[in-house]
């Protein structure tokens, strides 16, 4: 085939065919590259825009012999970068291709502005096909044979026709039709149409689909794990309006920190899928007590024995003994209860929401809680099943009295000038006899062997609280107790 002639400085004229016509500006970019054709003499075009060149030259033909490699990685991207809303995106990936032409490496040169901005405009364009993905609603119409689903969205970018193909995936069997202002998809069951842009009034009102959606929210709504920033982010205001359960969101924002609490108390999950393994470690054969009578000759001894700790029958639902943690010469010991849901599946004590108020706490008081050693009266987790949750269980006298072989020995190798009793059952297990924390809460009690033990809280009551109010004053108290446990510490 003859080439046309090309004279300097012919200006090229590429129309594509739609605003996102990738196909037609790899072909023309291929061309043209090839040529040696430098950027500023081309002029692209869209569809939809006049056409200002009408009488520029004909592409010109790859000359033979004439290859052009280029990373595949650069042709994802570009492809990407073709949905921008950028007029000057094809004009853009031009250039980067006609530099990659010239310099293999460039697209492995972060630090280039022009990397740089294809970087960026394929970053925008991927966070909103995600935003789509995750913020169309569709609305029933119809009924029976003419049922179909229509939901409007308003996308930054040209992403419709490349999230189109997600969609069938998805919604392989319903007929369905996503208008935007910048193109309406249609799904007819077996084939996808791409249509004119749509205007909102083409969308019709909200149904009984709405309703599910919201119900649907509502249920998955997690109150606890709330960041009403990051949830802007991820979903802008603009997308708002359009969402139905959105309207829902400024109630659910106001009632997050209460229904935190309350969900904190529900949330216990069944056991993690390593249960019965960690269990199987422990497992002596026996169903029988096989209690060492013999006290360890060590911290690191008791806690290997405790592994294996059958003195109540606690550890067979449990998933592990979960042992005090600390430097063993630490000054203080606090003694908690029994390890909740997640210290049970994590092995280590106050790491659960309970330990997360201790740590802020201690932290607010400036006790370093890496210097203290922490433990629970009761060594195994005591729950309840319900459904799929285990509930906590207060432990009965019986569990930690046989539980003290454990705490007592880490007392005596421990030997701190403190001990702090959170809670009840703490304080009984700690002073021999039933305390009243209320009353006794601040106090200091004096054990026959010399120990002091300092009655106070457990955190988790805090986390029970449900008047925001209150549960703030109750936690200052907590922080006024501990500032006096880091006083008795220094005494
Ligand atoms: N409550 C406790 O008493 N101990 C823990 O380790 C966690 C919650």
């Amino acid at each position: 085939m003859s080439q046309p002639e090309r004279q300097p400085n012919t200006a090229f004229s590429v129309r594509l065919e739609s605003e996102v016509d990738f196909a037609g500006w790899r072909d023309a970019a291929r061309r043209l590259v090839l040529n040696d054709v430098p950027p500023h003499d081309i002029v692209w075009q869209t569809g939809a825009e006049d056409d200002l060149f009408a009488d520029s030259a004909p592409l010109p033909d790859i000359p033979s012999g004439r290859t052009l490699n280029v990373p595949r990685e650069f042709i994802d991207r570009a492809e990407a970068v073709a949905c921008h809303t950028d007029p000057s995106r094809f004009a853009f990936l031009y250039r980067v291709l006609f530099r990659l032409a010239r310099e293999p490496e460039l697209i492995k040169i972060a630090s280039d502005p022009d990397i740089i901005r294809l970087h960026e405009m394929e970053k925008a364009v991927r966070r909103d096909t995600h935003k789509m993905r995750a913020f169309v609603r569709f609305v029933e119409i119809g009924e029976d044979d003419d049922k179909r689903y229509v939901a409007w969205f308003e996308p930054d970018h040209f992403i419709l026709e490349r999230n189109a193909a997600f969609f069938v995936r998805r919604f392989t069997g319903m007929r369905w039709t996503i208008l935007t202002p910048k193109g309406t998809a249609d799904w007819d069951g077996e084939a996808l149409t791409i249509g004119p842009p749509a205007s909102k009034a083409d969308a019709p009102a909200a149904d009984a689909t709405e309703e599910l959606w919201r119900t649907y929210f509502t249920n998955i709504f997690n109150p606890a794990r709330l960041k009403v920033k990051a949830m802007q982010a991820e979903m802008p205001k603009k997308y708002w309006k359009n969402l139905p359960e959105a309207a829902l969101i400024p109630d659910m924002i106001k009632g997050a920190d209460r229904a935190a609490k309350e969900m904190i108390e529900r949330m216990p999950t069944m056991p993690a899928p390593h249960h019965k393994k960690i269990q199987a470690r422990y497992w002596t054969g026996k169903d029988e007590p096989t209690a060492t009578e013999v006290p360890a000759a060590s911290l690191a001894e008791a806690r290997e024995q405790a592994k294996g700790c059958r003195r109540c029958p606690l550890w067979r639902d449990a998933t592990q003994t979960v042992f005090g943690e600390g430097p063993e010469d630490a000054r203080i010991v606090f003694v908690g209860e029994q390890p909740g849901d997640q210290e049970d599946i994590a092995g280590h004590p106050f790491v659960g929401p309970a330990g997360k108020v201790f740590d802020g706490v201690l932290a607010e008081a400036g006790v370093d809680r890496r210097i203290t050693y922490v433990t629970n009266a009761v060594k195994h987790f005591k729950f309840e099943p319900r459904g799929k949750r285990r509930i906590h269980s207060k432990p009965n006298a019986g569990e930690f009295q046989a539980c003290r072989w454990w705490v007592e020995q880490e007392l005596g190798f421990i030997k701190p000038d403190l001990a702090v009793a959170l809670g009840a059952t703490a304080a009984q297990s700690l002073i021999g006899k039933a305390i009243p924390v209320t009353k006794m809460r601040g106090e200091v009690m004096t054990r026959e062997d010399g120990l002091r033990v300092f009655i106070t809280i457990h955190p988790s009551f805090i986390l029970r609280i449900r008047e925001r109010a209150d549960a703030e004053a109750e936690r200052e108290r907590f922080v006024a107790d501990m500032r006096k446990v880091k006083e008795l510490m220094a005494a």
